[in-house]
């Protein structure tokens, strides 16, 4: 098993860390628009959920704040043993088997791993109030 580094902010439009930040076949967290979530990586493969077990909706990872891997396979709740998949999020072992976590859209680009929704800072300091607004 891994563990990971406490969670992450970033600015809105910033990334959220380097593919090379979260552990190859481990966890990192982080914060997306002020909700925890946690990057899984396989390879060159990223995924994110949001930090929530479907079991008791309570977060994953253990008091010290590290989520727990296994194999590059599946992240463990620290708190039933609950087993999820890296690729869809799907409790395959444990209390809550059949749910799943929630999915956070990530995008990589250049190496570096965005909230899939996030905007350039730029962009959005240019939106304004529409002519017609006025
Ligand atoms: S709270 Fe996650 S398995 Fe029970």
């Amino acid at each position: 098993m891994t563990s990971c580094c406490p969670a992450l902010e970033h600015a809105a439009g910033a990334a959220l860390c380097r593919i090379e930040d979260i552990p190859d076949g481990g966890s990192l967290s982080v914060q997306i628009d002020a909700q925890p979530v946690i990057l899984l990586r396989r390879g060159m493969t990223v995924w994110g959920y949001l930090n929530r077990c479907p079991h008791f909706s309570v977060t994953l990872d253990a008091a010290h704040g590290a989520v727990l891997t296994y194999e590059a396979q599946v992240l463990m709740c620290a708190h039933h043993s609950a087993l999820f998949r890296f690729e869809d999020g799907l409790c395959i072992e444990g209390p809550c088997q059949g749910a799943a976590l929630d999915p956070q859209p990530l995008r990589v680009a250049a190496g570096q791993v965005y909230a899939a929704d996030s905007k350039p800072r730029s962009a959005l300091a240019r939106l304004g109030p529409r002519s017609s607004d006025r």
